[in-house]
């Protein structure tokens, strides 16, 4: 789907490590995003991987991780950001919410992850994708980090321009205020049209990926699901005649 004048302006990777911009988001998302996160948190805990180890990607003020902790008690959640400015805000919230012993947060880029190989069971990320530099290389380390069988949800804004001014009303009567809703149409703006994000993922190392329009949110999402290695064990396979 794209509309006549709807090029993509990107706001860039950087746009979020500034501790005013860091203090402004989250409580932007404390307002106004909370049905989102919950809404993401039970879809996710409808899949039921296999493995504890959840990565967050992009996880800015960490109210997503905090969401995915409270819906499955038995996961051990890391939320990665190159912004330690929502880091910083993503701990103070965990520990005012108890968590801070099964939610953790390190300054990491996506496109450079500092995990091993497979070690996650499911990889996150919400909000994000429209601001990565380089989308392939990320994707090329969520297929490295997640576990053979494992899983990877990501959910972002889906780039519609012809909605944007019904958008700016609708943000008005929920109460957001000039700048919040400005960032709300920047993002937007920044966002990819599902056919954009279609032809990204299929060059990716998620090539097989789903991606969609989710019901009733106009959000743009991502489903994935990492092959079980094929196993061949040369040595007991009968010799060829
Ligand atoms: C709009 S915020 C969303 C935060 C959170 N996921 C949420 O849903 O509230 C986007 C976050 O992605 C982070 N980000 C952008 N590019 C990144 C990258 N390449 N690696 C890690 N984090 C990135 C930004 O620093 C910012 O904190």
């Amino acid at each position: 789907m794209k509309f006549i004048g709807s090029e993509r302006i990107p706001l860039g990777e950087e746009s979020f490590v500034d501790a005013n911009i860091a203090q402004f988001y989250d409580e932007h998302a404390r307002r106004f995003m909370g049905p989102i996160y919950r809404r993401f948190a039970a879809k996710v805990a409808g899949i039921n991987p296999v493995g504890k180890r959840v990565l967050d990607i992009g996880t800015g003020s960490g109210r997503l991780a905090i969401e995915l902790a409270r819906a499955c008690s038995d996961w051990q959640i890391t939320g990665i950001d190159i912004s330690e400015d929502m880091l910083k805000l993503a701990r103070q919230s965990t520990a005012q919410g108890g968590l801070a012993g099964r939610v953790d947060f390190r300054q990491a880029s996506a496109a450079a992850l500092p995990f091993a190989d497979g070690c996650f069971a499911l990889v996150t990320s919400n909000a994000s994708f429209h601001l990565w530099t380089d989308p392939l290389k990320v994707f090329q380390e969520i297929a490295r980090v997640t576990s053979p069988g494992g899983y990877c949800v990501i959910w972002d804004n889906l780039r519609l321009i012809v909605l944007s001014p019904l958008l700016s009303l609708l943000g008005l009567a929920m109460g957001m205020n000039a700048s919040q809703r400005r960032l709300w149409i920047q993002a937007i703006h920044s966002s990819y049209t599902i056919g954009e994000a279609r032809a990204i993922l299929r060059e990716s190392a998620l090539k097989d990926a789903r991606v969609m329009i989710i019901p009733g949110l106009f959000e743009l999402g991502i489903e994935w699901r990492k092959r079980l290695e094929e196993t061949c064990n040369l040595e007991s396979d009968p010799p060829k005649a």
